[in-house]
């Protein structure tokens, strides 16, 4: 597949890696590409371009910005470049505030996520949230004692969640599909679960798993 990355930050160029790693085309999007030309000395497969050229080229679009930047992001990216395209949603709606005893703080409530946000203002993109509750060094092919880690992902067009499974399928992650975009009122705050151990403990290296 072709895969436009947005973002440059490291979860941006840690699944544009397992991209390249798993055989895809990778172009990634940034407002500033020349910030990372130190890293793309080394990973020279991986195109650099503006996060329109990175939503034009990818028949899937990956959305790695910070989170109070996506719909900043996702317009910079052109509604057309995204329009009828899986865009994995990887983001969080971190607040701009310190965490609170490892709990950290969002910018959204438990009634509007930020992906039904950015559903409502790009209706044409087919968006699931992935990859937000697990940190970046966890996200291509894990290694885990405790077997193989369940990726939580939402959205409301059938087509691309079946994309993005395929993506987790490579990945080493198995796929827990919690339905309509205002699943990711839950899964969001998964993110805020994940990181406690690691502000409190600096354990960094977990995964969620659903037992059934
Ligand atoms: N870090 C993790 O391990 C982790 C794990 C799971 C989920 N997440 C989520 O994944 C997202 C990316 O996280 P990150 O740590 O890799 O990077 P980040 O530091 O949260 O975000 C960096 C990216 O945000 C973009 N950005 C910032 N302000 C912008 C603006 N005003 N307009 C457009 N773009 C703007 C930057 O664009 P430029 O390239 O143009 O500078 C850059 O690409 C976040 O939403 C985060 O919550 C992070």
């Amino acid at each position: 597949m072709k895969v436009g990355v947005l973002g440059s930050g490291d979860v941006a160029k840690i699944l544009a890696g397992g991209f390249i790693k798993h055989g895809h085309q990778v172009k990634l999007g940034t407002r500033s590409p020349a910030k990372l030309a130190e890293w793309a000395s080394t990973h020279r497969s991986v195109a650099l371009g503006t996060f329109a050229e990175a939503a034009q080229f990818g028949e899937l679009v990956v959305l790695a910005v910070k989170g109070s930047a996506a719909h900043e992001a996702l317009e910079l990216a052109g509604k057309t470049n995204v329009a009828g395209k899986p865009v994995i949603d990887a983001t969080n709606p971190i607040a701009d505030a310190p965490p609170v005893n490892g709990v950290l703080k969002f910018f959204t409530n438990l009634d509007e996520s930020l992906m039904e946000r950015l559903q409502n203002a790009f209706p044409d993109a087919h968006l699931v949230k992935a990859f937000n509750s697990v940190g970046n060094a966890c996200m291509v092919n894990p290694q885990f004692q405790g077997g193989t880690p369940t990726m939580f992902i939402c959205g409301n067009h059938d087509g691309a969640k079946a994309t993005v499974r395929r993506v987790l399928d490579q990945f080493g992650w198995e796929t827990a599909d919690m339905g309509k975009a205002e699943a990711a009122r839950a899964i969001e705050p998964l993110c805020m679960l994940w990181c406690i151990p690691g502000f409190l403990r600096n354990d960094w290296v977990h995964a969620f798993k659903l037992l059934a």
